[in-house]
């Protein structure tokens, strides 16, 4: 008398096909895993704002000849979560009737936010004491450079700044 192994039926599913989904199941988790960062790193260029970018400031007749005054705009490369801190700034002077300059607020040492002094004609960096000139260039502390400036150019009316990330010193 011989005894028969129990077959199974077509629609039971067998320990090495329920084995074989575990492996696919993992096998799909791990691709996805860590081929979602890499595609991400991959294409990321692709979806990239350009780091450098005319914004709109303002209209010509908001700034008087001769002034220096503090403008706001987004960062050329904001994060999608920056928030407030995609804000950036800097100090555009009216130098005549079509021409502007504007500095970057970061001081060239270690790019805290520098002030500008009408009553000195001087920039002042709180941090470390950094002092530039009027145009720009350092007058005394430890800025290793002059303040870096942006491309201005006036559109229909309209002060645009270029923007690009913030400038970094490297000593
Ligand atoms: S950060 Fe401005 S002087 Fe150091």
């Amino acid at each position: 008398m011989t005894e028969e192994s129990p077959q199974p039926a077509p629609d039971d599913i067998t320990r090495r096909d329920f084995f074989a989904k575990v492996c696919y199941g993992l096998g799909g988790f791990a691709v996805a895993l860590f081929g979602v960062p890499i595609a991400g790193f991959v294409l990321s260029p692709l979806l990239q704002k350009p780091l450098r970018d005319w914004v709109d400031i303002g209209g010509v007749e908001a700034f008087e000849i001769g002034d220096t005054k503090k403008v706001v705009f987004e960062d050329a490369s904001p994060l999608p979560w920056a928030g407030v801190t995609a804000r950036t700034a800097a100090w555009l002077r009216r130098t005549g009737p079509d021409s502007f300059i504007a500095f970057s607020v970061n001081c060239t040492h270690l790019g805290c936010p520098v002030k500008w002094l009408p009553d000195a004609d001087l920039f002042m960096c709180p941090c470390h004491g950094g002092v530039y000139y009027k145009d720009g260039t350092v007058a005394a502390g430890p800025p290793p450079h002059p303040l870096t400036t942006y491309p201005v150019r006036v559109s229909d009316g309209r002060v645009e700044i270029q923007t690009s990330p913030i400038p970094i010193t490297t000593v």
